[in-house]
């Protein structure tokens, strides 16, 4: 398995760069028989872009995705599915006079001593958070496989830069209200206060970070494959994954560390002839296992690097100390867009596990012989 692959049954590969021609990516194990268009895809897609234009950066792609493969008569065939998405409003002279000043915070000196300065660095080439595109493809087909069996995934934001969202609301409520912003909280007035927020680190020529949460309901127990292939050990892999994640959790993650035991176990329960516990510190997951819960995890971002304010870098061909202020089009926060991006990786994850324990059939009904 390449670099650019995650997942054993269910397994994407993605491809790409923020200025190439395409992006896209191949789903291989992909059940037999999903039906499944460019509407499903197209729908997932705009969920992508909040609807306030002054929270994101300006490029604007209209992402239309094409099928190449795998799909026929309307239902998945069990062949990979490929897809792409063509770029087409680029500006790539942006970036030229960044070819040899590294921007702090990015990965463009790391990328060019690893590739000996033969990657492609517009846009950040592979380090863009326009390669979250190909994961939200594939998180598309693995939600329509897990919707099959009662599993439900979403995602919404709890915190931009300092603003908290401290309103405890039901599952549901949050599920209903999340994307009736453009910061994806699921409370008006929380989401309010992170949008200034947002709007105020731009107007400063600066940016801003936050945490997304995400919550995957009727998971059923025993997902999940210890030693290495733990649920948590996957998650935490794919999360890691999407660019400027810094930080990750499941449950109460690192709040554990500072509670007694007798406080973080959850304790049991038998509710309507099943077991349940009466908290969720665990966040859904013990020993890389299901527990039949709720399944929680958080991603946290950081403040996306390329800001207009002046920093300190070095000018790699002259190796001499320079300053740089990145004036191109950029994101003041990454979290808004990142919100189905963290629901389509733990969709993956899941629909992978579901696959390898068969929870997920490998052919979705018969076709009728006509
Ligand atoms: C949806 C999304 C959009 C992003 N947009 C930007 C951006 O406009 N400008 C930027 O500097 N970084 C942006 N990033 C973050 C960079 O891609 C990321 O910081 C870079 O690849 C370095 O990787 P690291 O932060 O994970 O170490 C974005 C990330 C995501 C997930």
């Amino acid at each position: 398995m390449g670099d650019s692959s995650f997942g054993k049954d269910f397994c994407i590969t993605i491809f790409g760069e923020s200025h190439g021609s395409a992006i896209g990516t191949v789903v291989d194990g992909c059940s037999a028989g999903l039906r499944l268009s460019t509407d499903d895809f197209q729908a997932e897609l705009e969920r992508r872009i909040p609807t306030d234009p002054t929270l994101t950066s300006t490029r604007r792609e209209r992402d239309e995705v094409q099928i190449l493969s795998g799909v026929f008569e309307g239902y998945t065939t069990g062949a990979p599915v490929a897809m792409l998405t063509w770029n087409r409003d680029v500006r790539s002279q942006d970036y030229e006079e960044l070819r040899f000043l590294t921007r702090p915070g990015h990965a463009d000196y790391p990328m060019r001593l690893k590739y000996g300065g033969f990657n492609d660095f517009r846009g950040g080439g592979i380090a863009s958070g326009r390669l979250t595109v190909p994961l939200i493809m594939a998180g598309t087909i693995a939600k329509k496989l897990l919707r099959l069996v009662g599993i439900n995934v979403f995602a919404h934001t709890i915190q931009i830069h300092t603003v908290k969202m401290e309103r405890k609301l039901s599952l549901e409520a949050t599920r209903q209200n999340a994307y009736t912003n453009s910061v994806r909280c699921a409370d008006a007035e929380t989401a309010e206060k992170m949008r200034e927020a947002i709007l105020k680190a731009r107007s400063q020529g600066d940016s801003v970070g936050g945490i997304v949460e995400c919550i995957a309901e009727n998971v059923p127990p025993g997902i999940g494959d210890p030693f290495f292939d733990g649920l948590d050990a996957d998650l935490a892999k794919i999360i890691f994954s999407i660019p400027a994640v810094k930080g990750f959790e499941v449950g109460l993650g690192f709040g554990s560390s500072a509670i007694q035991g007798s406080e973080n176990n959850d304790q049991y329960a038998v509710q309507e002839g099943k077991i349940v516990t009466l908290t969720n510190n665990a966040g859904g997951i013990l020993g890389g296992l299901s527990n039949g819960m709720p399944i929680i995890v958080r991603a946290a971002f950081k403040p996306p690097s390329s800001i207009a304010k002046e920093q300190k870098t070095v000018n790699l061909k002259e190796m001499e100390g320079t300053t740089v202020q990145v004036t191109g089009r950029h994101d003041p926060c990454v979290v808004p867009k990142a919100v189905p991006v963290v629901e389509a990786t733990v969709a993956i994850v899941l629909a992978d596990h579901c696959l390898r324990s068969g929870k997920i059939p490998r052919v979705i009904g018969k076709k009728e012989i006509v």
